[in-house]
């Protein structure tokens, strides 16, 4: 893997990172697929189409339904979903900690139930690496437990020490497979999670910690759970520069794109996150002058497009007018085209920012995109 910063505007980073699954440009939206399919019936050619770099997959949902080993026989998910460009994993962690009902933490990792048919399933960090393993991803996610937002510093403490050494078992586990004969994708990186709440000092001690175990790339993790979003930029503004620069940083499951835009001036470069698709499927769409919802009423006679001078598939050939009716009458059209625009608006907009970051104006970039948003639709 390379990873070269090509230009720097303030914190702002714009990079380039090469894979064995190709290059990407950064900062970067990767599109969230949690069971190997963008939700809103969005194939692979589509995320071509829309821009799309990096797909995103979750090793908790696809080794409780399908199964992990079932997708090596395919290859790896890369054959089995037919996209040939990069796919991060995230790690469960997370997802376990979410979902999973009776769950219960211990030094060697979690049992819980699934949330599919209520099986006892147990995943610690070497499970987590032999699953993405068998997935053949290309940037797998250490395994790391995700505290609840507002737990008390004694909780935080003991969880984040419990996830650096979670950290030191995936490195090891992942450096094992990644030796082996039939390993999937023999290069597979592996990214590191910095935990620590809203709590200052336990978030710097732990990014400390964790840039020195020489990782592909680092996470920060636990936000956007609860905290408020002036909160969440205070933890960027300490963490970020205590991770390293030359690697590429990823803020996990944000946000809307005033929180990505606010991030990538704190120097974060790669985003994952559920909105475009999930508000795409609710007929909420954005647009630069903010978020309409189609299903209002006062776009039933609206010959535009969603965004004039979008050059998305939904508004390239469809007007607001037609896609409400779809949306009106349960046509499942009516959400893919809102699915579409959106992750269309995502993608697009982290191309913005490259090209601002390289010449130099993001910031005057930010600022007139933040204002024009927040005025309102026209
Ligand atoms: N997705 C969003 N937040 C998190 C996190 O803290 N950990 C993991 N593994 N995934 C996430
Ligand atoms: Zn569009």
């Amino acid at each position: 893997m390379k990873y070269e910063i090509k230009a720097l505007d303030k914190k702002a980073k714009s990079a380039t990172m090469e894979t064995v699954h190709g290059t990407v440009e950064t900062p970067l939206f990767m599109n969230v697929g949690t069971v190997a399919a963008i939700k809103g019936a969005v194939s692979t050619d589509d995320l071509k189409e829309i821009g799309c770099q990096v797909e995103l997959s979750n090793t908790y949902h696809l080794h409780v339904r399908t199964g992990d080993k079932l997708i090596k026989e395919f290859g790896g998910l890369h054959e089995f979903m037919h996209w040939d460009r990069p796919i991060l994993t995230d790690s469960g962690g997370f997802q376990v900690f979410s979902l999973a009902k009776l769950r219960k933490i211990k030094e060697e990792g979690v049992n819980f139930n699934s949330h599919i048919d209520g099986r006892k399933i147990f995943m610690g960090p070497e499970e987590s690496m032999q699953i993405q393993s068998n997935l053949g991803s290309t940037i797998a996610m250490a395994f790391d437990e995700c505290p609840p937002a507002l737990a008390e510093r004694k909780y935080i403490e003991t969880s984040v020490a419990r996830t650096t050494r979670w950290l030191q078992r995936c490195k090891t586990e992942m450096d094992r497979l990644n030796s082996l004969e039939d390993t999937v994708n023999k290069e597979q990186l592996l990214f590191a999670i910095n935990q620590g709440g809203i709590i200052d000092d336990i978030r710097i001690s732990h990014a400390k910690d964790i840039s020195e175990m020489n990782l592909d790339g680092y996470a920060i993790g636990g936000l956007a759970v609860g905290e408020s979003h002036e909160e969440m930029y205070h933890i960027l503004d300490v963490t970020v520069e205590h991770l390293p620069q030359n690697k590429p940083t990823y803020l996990m499951g944000v946000g809307t794109p005033i929180n990505i835009l606010e991030a990538v001036d704190r120097g974060v470069d790669f985003f994952d996150c559920v909105y475009p698709s999930r508000n795409g499927r609710h007929g909420h769409v954005y647009t630069n002058y903010g978020k309409l919802n189609l299903f209002n009423k006062k776009f039933e006679l609206d010959k535009r497009p969603i965004e004039e001078g979008c050059t998305c598939p939904a508004c390239r050939s469809y007007s607001r007018g037609y896609i409400r009716h779809l949306l009106k009458a349960n046509e499942m059209l009516g959400m893919r085209l809102c699915v579409l625009h959106n992750l269309y608006f995502y993608n697009t907009m982290m191309s913005e920012i490259r090209t601002a970051i390289r010449e130099n104006r993001y910031t005057e970039y930010k600022n007139n995109k933040i204002r024009t948003m927040l005025e309102g639709s026209k």
